[in-house]
């Protein structure tokens, strides 16, 4: 009768995508539903307002930014097998996904926090998310001294940029995200720490509408993006107090204006300086005075790049050829350490803390790739999560939401450290990392020998 089948895991949906013969009833029950919410919000808000003077309290401050230890979080509902007809909407800081990151359910901010971490880097917060709440996950992440690094969806620049500029775009989604909760009074929320304006946007010169792969497009897409950031905040009287960065991958590519040969991710360093300098260099004109588009990169705008690679490799790589971006931090956005043993990964990790500790270090730190594994990608993607998931069903979401409004719950399942497909002393990630913090691994499943893959 029902509806999901043909997609195995979710647990179930509502509206477009499903074939559920209840939609047609669905839809208008939802729509009515949604019409009462508002006007009861209308009718509080103005028997608030009338009330007077109930001070709003104001936000609490921004977390101190001591060395960033982070971990990449991207955590799907999906196990092994599941998930192909259909993926779980991937912006998991919507409130749909509570049960995951929430203290009501599997907690995971908190897990991170014990772990020993202060930091939280995600890829997908603006973009093809739902208009929900997301003001609850700063909160949660705030509460647990998590320090937020939200992203800009990548996939905006192939699907709804005009080639490659993505001004509109982006002005758009930044804006849309003020009113769901990223912004608080006239301020970004105080957890947000760096906005992330792209990931690896390098990987663009492979869309069929990057002529001959250049490199403009990548260069295009992180400007104009910048462009569009700062006109939302023009737009919606927000302070630039957070800031801004594009996560580079660690290819070795020539920046745009050739001085930079063969640079493993701090092609994109170059990238940006060489734009900024000449900004029709990325075949962009930009809305914002050029002036003001530079003052606001000199103010706000850090270096970030994404590594497998170990950490006295990547260290070594960028401090020697550092001189040329000053005295602007740089942070690892995506620490993978592919393939490494417990020790080299601890040490790795416990290195980059000291290194950014250090008084003089332009070095921010690292997120550690990543917090949950990545089963709807398998292959070498098995590789990276410090948690696998467990048997054990904690809860269902609530909908979790697209931007056009479909919506589905999906299973919400305990996590676990087993990592059995690793070889075994590449297989205990999460201790590894807590060792190197000084944390603790928390919050896994009740039963830990029912593991699912
Ligand atoms: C992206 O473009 C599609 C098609 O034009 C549109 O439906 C969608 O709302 C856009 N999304 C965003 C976030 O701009
Ligand atoms: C913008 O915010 C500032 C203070 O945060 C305020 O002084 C100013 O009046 C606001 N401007 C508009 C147009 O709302
Ligand atoms: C800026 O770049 C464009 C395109 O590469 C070039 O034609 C122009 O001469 C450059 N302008 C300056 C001032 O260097
Ligand atoms: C923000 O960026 C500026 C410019 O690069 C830098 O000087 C500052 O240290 C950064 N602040 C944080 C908290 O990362
Ligand atoms: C680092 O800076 C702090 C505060 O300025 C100072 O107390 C400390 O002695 C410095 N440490 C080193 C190793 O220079
Ligand atoms: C962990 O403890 C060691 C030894 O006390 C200390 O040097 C290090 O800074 C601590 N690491 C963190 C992340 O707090
Ligand atoms: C734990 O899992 C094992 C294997 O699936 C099962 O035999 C056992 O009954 C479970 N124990 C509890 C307390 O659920």
């Amino acid at each position: 009768m029902n509806t999901c089948e043909t997609s195995e895991q979710p647990t179930s949906c509502c509206q477009r995508r499903c074939q559920n013969p209840w939609r047609m009833l669905v839809a208008p029950i939802c729509a009515f539903l949604l019409l009462v919410a508002i006007a009861v919000s209308v009718v509080l808000a103005v028997a608030h307002n009338s009330g007077g003077a109930t001070p709003t309290p104001s936000p609490p401050p921004p977390l101190p930014s001591g060395p960033l230890r982070g971990l990449a979080y991207a955590p799907l509902p999906c196990i092994a097998g599941t998930c192909k007809e259909q993926l779980p909407n991937s912006d998991v800081m919507q409130i749909g996904y509570e049960k995951q990151w929430g203290s009501g359910g599997r907690n995971d901010l908190n897990v991170i926090k014990k772990l020993g971490g202060n930091a939280i880097r995600l890829y997908h917060s603006f973009g093809f998310g739902p208009r929900s709440d997301h003001g609850s996950f700063l909160d949660a992440a705030h509460d647990n001294g998590l320090s937020v690094l939200p992203g800009v969806d990548s996939d905006l620049a192939i699907h709804n940029c005009t080639d490659f500029d993505c001004y509109e775009t982006v002005k758009e989604v930044i804006k849309t995200g003020f009113s769901l909760g990223f912004a608080k009074g006239k301020d970004w929320h105080p957890a947000i720490h760096t906005v992330i304006l792209f990931n690896e946007p390098d990987f663009f010169a492979n869309d069929p509408k990057c002529p001959q792969k250049a490199s403009w497009c990548r260069v295009k897409a992180a400007i104009s993006a910048l462009d569009g950031l700062l006109a939302a905040e023009r737009e919606a009287n927000i302070s630039g107090r957070v800031n801004l960065t594009t996560t580079w991958s660690f290819a070795a590519l020539d920046s745009i204006d050739g001085k930079c040969k063969n640079c493993p991710g701090y092609f994109g360093f170059q990238d940006m300086l060489a734009v900024i300098e000449n900004v029709s260099i990325a075949h962009y004109k930009p809305r914002t005075p050029a002036k003001d588009l530079a003052d606001s990169f000199h103010r706000r705008w850090v270096n970030a790049l994404n590594v497998q690679a170990p950490w006295g490799f990547v260290k070594e790589t960028i401090t020697k050829n550092y001189g040329p971006f000053g005295n602007r931090p740089w942070f690892i956005g995506e620490f993978g350490d592919l393939g490494q043993t417990h020790d080299i990964l601890k040490n790795d990790v416990q290195a980059m803390h000291e290194f950014a500790s250090a008084n003089d270090s332009l070095f921010m730190g690292a997120s550690i790739f990543q917090f949950q594994t990545a089963y709807w990608k398998g292959g070498s993607e098995m590789s990276f999560g410090l948690f696998g998931l467990g048997k054990e069903k904690i809860a269902d979401t609530e909908d979790v939401c697209d931007n056009k409004g479909d919506c589905c719950k999906w299973p919400v399942y305990c996590l676990s450290t087993d990592l059995h497909w690793l070889p075994a002393d590449q297989a205990q990630r999460a201790a590894a990392v807590a060792a190197a913090w000084n944390g603790t691994v928390t919050g896994l499943c009740r039963n830990a020998t029912q593991i699912i893959v």
